[in-house]
């Protein structure tokens, strides 16, 4: 099984790298195969343009797009793992997925409508928070989760979006080890 992971990290410290560390060293134990695209490290350029809107006219995307393409379609299981920024993914994480889920690759549409053409088995999102729960207002995290599972991965046609979204997921050690358990949970489910 391949997993590719993207990650939005953009300092060494980062809670959200160690997440997804420990999530890949459970992977690897399990005889699972990972692939992680580091976007700040990769400086993954996020802004759509120039021949990325080839998409719309049936021509050939730029060629880093498409070695992106190529690796997805080998991966079993693709995961997300970011900060919430402004209540909801960093930009450079935004600008991945305008990028590359380009129609004909993720999506279709002619006369009888639009249709997902991704094949994930599944799709994982881990989303760390520097909030606590109780002082943030619950309808923005349904909101985050309504637009990753309805508006991007099932319009995309993957049939099971799992969401974390981790509160101060390293405000204390126990907290921190619950949390990293999870992720090595999360892990042995794919
Ligand atoms: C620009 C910016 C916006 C943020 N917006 C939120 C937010 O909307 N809600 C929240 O709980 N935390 C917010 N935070 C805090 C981050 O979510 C928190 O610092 C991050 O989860 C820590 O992960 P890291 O160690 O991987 O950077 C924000 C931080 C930054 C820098």
């Amino acid at each position: 099984m391949l997993v590719t992971n993207i990650l939005s990290s953009h300092h060494a410290n980062s809670q959200t790298r160690e997440l997804v560390n420990a999530f890949n060293e459970e992977l690897a134990k399990q005889g699972h195969e990972s692939f992680t695209y580091d976007l700040y490290a990769d400086t993954f350029q996020p802004v759509m343009r120039d021949d990325d809107f080839n998409q719309f006219m049936g021509k050939p995307l730029p060629g880093e797009v498409i070695a992106i393409h190529e690796q997805l379609r080998r991966s079993d299981v693709l995961t997300m793992f970011y900060p919430v920024w402004w209540n909801g993914m960093p930009a450079i994480m935004k600008g991945w997925i305008d990028r590359v889920f380009a129609k004909g690759f993720a999506y279709d549409y002619g006369a009888d409508g639009t249709r997902g053409l991704l094949t994930f088995k599944k799709v994982c999102i881990v989303a760390t928070l520097g909030n606590k729960k109780a002082d943030v207002d619950p309808r923005l995290e349904e909101s985050m989760r309504f637009i990753n599972e309805t508006g991007i991965f099932s319009y995309s046609g993957v049939a099971e979006t799992e969401q974390h979204f981790l509160y101060s997921a390293f405000s204390d050690e126990d907290t921190k080890a619950t949390t990293l358990e999870l992720m090595r949970d999360m892990a042995r489910r794919c």
